[in-house]
């Protein structure tokens, strides 16, 4: 089981379009996939099931709000018993791989508030005991999955760096950047490694100070930046976006080969109906045909680096 934090400061560059088609495609390709929505926006929630239907079933008490939450009441819920299963996603799927999903809820706000708030002590050492419970609280509940009750585990990130993100990024194998090549972006890259960077030396110092403890350092390896929402011009990407290409590059971050194009409408209209562009089976337009091959080239390049292993496939 490998588990891919999907990050980066600046909102709208496609963390959850990129989270929600690689989940499907992994899915489509017989991997058993859990996502996790970590963003008080739910966008990937939604992508999913429609806001009826998320009332219904999970605004009183089934989202990672609640579970969260439960730790400050005392009876600490299992993230197993948030998972399910969106129906339309996995009826295109039929017998191929499953894709769950744990649901966001806009209250995801306030935990950050209160996290912070535990974060003190009453000295240092107890305050660095407190760094480390409070920033492995994901890493613990995902600890709790059995390693083949799923291959991999994708975690769509809020366009922040806050202690829930950063949960995100202790419990994570891997980080997957999806970025725009614009210049702000790309400062933006070399910013968030800097911050991924301290968050680990400090979580490993801070672990040391704890003797006896049987919590391991974290190594999260960036797995490149996905750059999307590409121009193209005779299929092939304008030229005016390399030089962001070369400079990310030039920071010593990996970058796909792969890219995904500019598309407002395929993208834009996909998640109404549960389904991410890539399974979107009635479409036969060039351009759809474009974007899923891009789409796939990313996969597979996905896997690769990952190395992911598919339960089918595992001895
Ligand atoms: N390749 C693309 N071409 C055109 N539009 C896209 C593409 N990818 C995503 N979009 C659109 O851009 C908007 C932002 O995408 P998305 O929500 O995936 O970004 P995000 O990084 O998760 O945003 P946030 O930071 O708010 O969580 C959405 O309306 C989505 O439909
Ligand atoms: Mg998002």
């Amino acid at each position: 089981m490998k588990i891919v934090s999907i990050i980066n400061y600046k909102g709208g560059v496609g963390k959850t379009s990129i989270t929600a088609n690689l989940g499907a495609e992994l899915a489509w390709r017989n991997y058993n996939v859990l996502l996790i929505d970590l963003d008080p926006q739910t966008s990937l929630t939604f992508s999913f099931i429609n806001p009826d239907e998320w009332e219904k079933r999970f605004l009183k008490s089934n989202t990672i709000k609640d579970w969260f939450d439960s730790f400050e009441s005392g009876e600490v819920k299992l993230l197993k018993d948030l998972i399910f299963v969106p129906e339309r996603v996995n009826a295109r799927l039929k017998d191929k791989g499953k894709l769950h999903l744990i649901p966001s809820h806009l209250g995801l706000i306030n935990v950050d508030l209160e996290l912070a708030t535990q974060m003190g002590g009453s000295n240092l050492k107890q305050t660095k005991k407190n760094y480390i419970k409070i920033h492995r609280r994901l890493a613990n509940g995902i600890n709790k999955f059995n390693q083949d009750d799923f291959d991999v585990i994708l975690i769509d990130c809020p366009p922040n760096f806050n202690i829930v993100t950063k949960n995100a990024i202790v419990a994570s194998d891997f980080i997957l950047i999806p970025a725009k090549p614009d210049y702000l972006s790309t400062l933006g890259i070399d910013y968030l490694k800097r911050n991924v960077n301290e968050l680990v030396r400090d979580f490993n110092e801070y672990v040391d100070v704890d003797d006896g403890s049987e919590i391991n350092k974290i190594d999260p390896k960036v797995l490149g930046v996905i750059f999307n929402m590409i121009q193209i011009y005779a299929n092939v990407p304008i030229s005016t976006i390399r030089p962001f290409i070369k400079q990310t590059k030039k920071l010593g971050i990996p970058v796909f080969d792969s890219f995904v194009r500019e598309n407002k409408s395929l993208f834009g209209d996909s998640p109404q109906y549960g389904i991410p562009v890539i399974l979107n089976a009635y479409n036969n337009n060039q351009t759809f045909k474009g974007i899923v091959k891009e789409m796939e080239e990313f996969v597979t390049e996905f896997i690769k680096k990952s190395n992911i292993k598919n339960g089918n496939t595992r001895n």
